[in-house]
Order: C-alpha cells, then sequence, then structure tokens
C-alpha cells in the first residue's frame, strides 16, 4: 500500500506513541496532535510530525489536518482515560471525550477526510459481570468515563451512517480492554493497575489491592492492540464496524501483583527494586468482579492474534522500566 498520511490524537501518550511508532514502521506518514495533559512529548516517534495542540479545540486541532498536508486518515486516540477521574471531574471527561470527538469528527468533515479510528473502551458494557460481551450487546455505561466514551462512540458511527454527505466517513471502533505495555504511565494513580503496581514496586511502596483481589480484567499487551488498529487502517472489511479489543483472557488482579513483584525481582538481578508488598483495603463499590473479551469478531475479520503471551509482555514493560529508572541506560 502506498504510503498514506495518518493523524494520530493523543500520539504523545501511551497507545498513540507506540501506534504511531507502527504507522511509521508500515511506510506512513504521520501527524501527532497532543496536549501533553498525560502524555510526554518524548514519546512521540522522531519521524512524526507533531502540533501541540487541544483536540476540543477548533483552533488547535484545524492545523494538524493542515499544515503538513492533506491527511488521509484520523486515529483518534487522544482521550482522559480515568475513569476515577472522569467522577472528580465529569466536565473535564465530557470535554475531551465527547467534545473532543465531535471536533475531530468536523475537521474530517470539514476536509473530506475518509477515514477514522475511535478508541472506545470496554466500559461502555458495564455490569458486575462482564464476561464476553459481543460487539452488538446493549451499552449501559455506569461510570462517566463509559458514558463519554460511549458518546464519543455513537457520534462517529451516526456520522459515518449520514448521506448527505460528499465524501462518506469510514469507520471503525475498537472497545480496547486492559491495555499494558512499555511507556504506560507509572505515576498516575487513576490510570492503568499494572502501571499502578509497578510504580509502587519501583518506589518501594506497597501494591494496595482493593477486596479479595480476585476480581479479574483482561490484559491487553500494546503491540498487539496497535497491530489490529495498524491492520484496520486500509481495510475495508472494518469499515461501520466496532470491535471487542483485549486477549480474550481474564487474570485476577492478585494474580497480576504477584506476577510483577515477582518478575520485577527476578529482573532487577538482586537490586532491590522488588521491596514492595501486597495489602488489601476495603473493596470498592461497584467494582466489576469478573471482565473477559470476546474477541472472535476481530480474529475473524482481521486474522489478528493477541500474539504476545503475558509473560513475555511482562518482562517487556519491567525491562521498560528498569531502563527508564536507570538514566545511563537507553530505553529504546
Ligand atoms: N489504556 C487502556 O487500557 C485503555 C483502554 C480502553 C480505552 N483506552 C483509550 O485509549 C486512549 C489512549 O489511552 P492511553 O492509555 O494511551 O492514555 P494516555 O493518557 O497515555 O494517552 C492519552 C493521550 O491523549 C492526550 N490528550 C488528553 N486530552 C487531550 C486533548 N484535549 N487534546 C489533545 N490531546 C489530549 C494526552 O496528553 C495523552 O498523550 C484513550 O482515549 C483511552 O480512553 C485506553
Amino acid at each position: 500500500m502506498s504510503p498514506t498520511r495518518v493523524l494520530v490524537t493523543g500520539g504523545a501518550g501511551f497507545i498513540g506513541s507506540h501506534l504511531a511508532e507502527r504507522l511509521l514502521a508500515d511506510g506512513h506518514e504521520v501527524v501527532v496532535i497532543d496536549d501533553e495533559s498525560t502524555g510526554r512529548r518524548e514519546n512521540v516517534p522522531a519521524g512524526a510530525e507533531y502540533i501541540r495542540g487541544d483536540v476540543a479545540l477548533a483552533s488547535e486541532l484545524a492545523p494538524a489536518f493542515e499544515r503538513f498536508g492533506p491527511i488521509d486518515a484520523v486515529c483518534h486516540v487522544a482521550g482522559r482515560a480515568s475513569l476515577i477521574r472522569s467522577f472528580s471531574d465529569p466536565v473535564g471527561d465530557l470535554r475531551t471525550n465527547t467534545l473532543g470527538t465531535l471536533r475531530v469528527i468536523g475537521q474530517c468533515l470539514r476536509h473530506r477526510v475518509g477515514r477514522l479510528l475511535y478508541a472506545s473502551s470496554m466500559t461502555v458494557y458495564a455490569g458486575a459481570e462482564s464476561v464476553g460481551p459481543s460487539e452488538d450487546t446493549s451499552c449501559a455505561p455506569i461510570s462517566y468515563y463509559g458514558v463519554t466514551k460511549y458518546a464519543g462512540e455513537r457520534y462517529v458511527h451516526a456520522t459515518a451512517a449520514r448521506r448527505d454527505l460528499e465524501v462518506p466517513l469510514n469507520v471503525t471502533t475498537f472497545r480496547m480492554y486492559s491495555v499494558y505495555g512499555p511507556r504506560q504511565a507509572l505515576d498516575n494513580p487513576y490510570q492503568g493497575v499494572l502501571g499502578i503496581f509497578l510504580g509502587n514496586l519501583v518506589r518501594g511502596e506497597p501494591m494496595r489491592i482493593f477486596g479479595d483481589g480476585l476480581q479479574t480484567r483482561d490484559f491487553i499487551y500494546v503491540a498487539d492492540v496497535v497491530d489490529a488498529w495498524a491492520r484496520a487502517l486500509a481495510n475495508s472489511v472494518t469499515y461501520g464496524q466496532i470491535y471487542n479489543l483485549g486477549s480474550g483472557r481474564e487474570r485476577t488482579i492478585l494474580d497480576l501483583a504477584e506476577q510483577a513483584l515477582a518478575a520485577m525481582d527476578q529482573l532487577s538481578g538482586g537490586a532491590g527494586l522488588a521491596s514492595g508488598r501486597i495489602v488489601h483495603e476495603l473493596a470498592r463499590p461497584g467494582e466489576q468482579r469478573r471482565v473477559e473479551a470476546r474477541i472472535d469478531k476481530l480474529r475473524a475479520a482481521l486474522g489478528w492474534e493477541p500474539a504476545t503471551a503475558f509473560e513475555r509482555g511482562l518482562a517487556q514493560t519491567i525491562a521498560w522500566v528498569q531502563a527508564t529508572q536507570d538514566p545511563g541506560v537507553d530505553e529504546s
């Protein structure tokens, strides 16, 4: 496929920076916009064009569509990814996740961009047990975060259904589960449980588990996530479709903590990083008990597989953690 210019919103963040890297490796030109609220400039790969800007402001978003030449496709990854912060700052969550998405759609229409991929979340399903919902399960998110991600999703697909557009917008949504890997935040207590645990271990703090730790989540390695996005980009089979994007396997939070502790111990080679331990605190009300993705639709559409075994993904994440703790080591 000939190189396409792809705009990655949120490309200074965890998932967006991996996606930008992968698209560059596939021969695409990449433009990144990010407001650096949780992302970092140094995460943006060297080959990408970069604009610092807020996707919720049309005046800051428009240059990303104009400055470097026509955009052929947009991967809209920018978002506030914290369920907890969605309750403490619901207006900020709404602004970035829903208004930001509407702004991105607006610029796509204005600049006749025909392709948009959207980062949604498994939180759109909700419910106390969320084992294996298919994509056509009705959505009733209970977190404010889930509400704003779902609203964004509906705007994206409602735009795709419009018949009054000169250039139709071909859209694809990924409902991602718990993504982990290098560059996930270690210092953000509101985002990504593995990053929180690894940050605890690095700082010698205890890992806090709410309840018995037997609640499960579906952890998917970031390289497998961006592999699905990259495969879908130019594949018309995915137009108009929504896909669950997880590993298809549930894992308990207790197991995650124990594996992180053991792997950190082993890989630190006695450097004393894994000085933390596990403590249990009161269970949080409303927390989902079991979460596991059903991924047969994505497998069938793209021949995609979650290829990274958890142990390998964890080892790669910890190797990155160690490199970032040692300023003498190049993390690349
Ligand atoms: N990490 C996960 O497990 C997960 C799961 C499901 C969905 N998601 C979604 O994937 C996306 C990326 O999440 P992530 O884990 O990489 O988080 P992240 O915080 O590392 O990345 C989000 C990026 O968006 C940027 N951003 C935030 N608000 C912005 C704004 N108004 N304008 C421009 N840039 C803005 C941030 O600076 C950051 O670089 C989010 O939309 C999130 O809702 C993540």
